[in-house]
């Protein structure tokens, strides 16, 4: 039998226990400005190792046991860089971004939306970061720059228009096609060069790939892929806005680069609306009659 003058002995063992077992962080970090509690980085870690080190590995460079073969790779927290943030290319994401991807999940890929509770994806948004040290702390690291989104000019009842306009700045203008592939008949872009640059485009002036994705070299070891619209899943694109915050911020180190001030916002607006046109085409047989009549051309 145990005597019971052992018993606060034994409750102190416990606690040493469980201390130990309760993570490896024993004080609390400051990550780009924000005061980072030890027990919420410990909480983090039990989170990661119980949801996310499959994939994202133990290290979190990228290589769980689960990321063999698998596109595109888990992220590699170490590099400290990340695609999907809502802030100006290559600068920190906020915590709201990180919970927004986490939660949601990244469409198309092995990334699935994760119903965590709000203390755990916040620890673990926390515990990712510290991966990667030269990237979240110091006294100079910040979350990175927002822009407001810019008020829609055309809404439903103009649907129409704002697509006709995202056709001519989508291949003309911005020139997505350098990336992306084209969805149009040169004729129609031949057309549209004269309405825009007062001069028709010449046979030779079409790009040998314009009807095919152009694979990017990126940040993270490995080539990007522009999606094709009409037939691969978007990560993050969802809606016409998902669009427009996407194309302002650009994907962060995959190649696609940020379109704030480069088109003007109307443009921005009339993309968003011609590439979620694109994307009705998905599983749509009115995208094989736009095949179709491309090759037919
Ligand atoms: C089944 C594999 C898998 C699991 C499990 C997984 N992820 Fe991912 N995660 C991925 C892949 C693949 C990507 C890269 C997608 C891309 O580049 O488009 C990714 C990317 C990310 C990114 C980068 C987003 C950006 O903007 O660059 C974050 C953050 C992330 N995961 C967090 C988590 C967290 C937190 C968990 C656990 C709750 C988790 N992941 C679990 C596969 C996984
Ligand atoms: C220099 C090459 C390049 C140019 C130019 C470019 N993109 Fe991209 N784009 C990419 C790459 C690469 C990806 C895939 C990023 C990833 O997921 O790793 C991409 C992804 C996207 C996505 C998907 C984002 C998501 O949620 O998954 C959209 C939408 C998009 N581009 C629209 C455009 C539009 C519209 C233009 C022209 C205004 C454009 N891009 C110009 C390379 C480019």
């Amino acid at each position: 039998m145990m005597n019971l003058k052992m018993l606060p002995l034994l409750l102190c063992l416990v606690a040493v226990v469980s201390c130990e077992e309760a993570g490896q962080f024993k004080e609390g970090k400051t990550l780009a400005g924000k005061q980072v509690s030890k027990e919420t980085l410990n909480l983090g870690q039990t989170t990661y190792m119980e949801y996310c080190v499959q994939c994202h590995g133990k290290n979190g460079d990228g290589l769980g046991v689960s990321s063999a073969g698998m596109w595109p790779p888990p992220r590699n927290f170490k590099l400290g860089i990340y695609k999907f943030g809502n802030v100006v290319s290559g600068e920190l994401p906020h915590d709201e971004d990180f919970y927004r991807i986490i939660r949601k999940g990244l469409n198309g890929t092995p990334m699935l939306p994760w119903d965590i509770s709000d203390k755990r994806l916040d620890a673990v948004t926390q515990y990712i970061k510290t991966f990667a040290p030269e990237a979240w702390e110091g006294e100079d690291k910040k979350p990175g720059t927002k822009y407001e989104l810019p008020a829609d000019p055309f809404g439903e009842a103009r649907k129409a228009e704002a697509i006709e306009k995202g056709k001519r700045a989508y291949n003309i203008t911005a020139s997505c096609i350098q990336c992306h592939r084209g969805y149009e008949t040169k004729a129609d872009m031949s057309a549209w060069n004269k309405e825009i640059n007062k001069v028709p485009l010449k046979s030779e002036e079409f790009a040998a790939d314009l009807y095919q994705l152009k694979m990017q070299d990126s940040d993270y070891g490995y080539h990007t892929m522009p999606p094709d619209f009409t037939y691969h899943k978007v990560r993050v694109s969802h809606t016409t806005e998902d669009i427009v915050q996407r194309l302002m911020y650009g994907v962060n180190g995959s190649g696609m680069p940020g379109w704030k001030d480069v088109v003007t916002d109307e443009e921005l607006w009339a993309i968003a609306y011609y590439v979620q046109s694109l994307k009705d085409l998905r599983n749509n047989p009115a995208r094989e009659e736009l095949m179709n009549k491309i090759e037919k051309q």
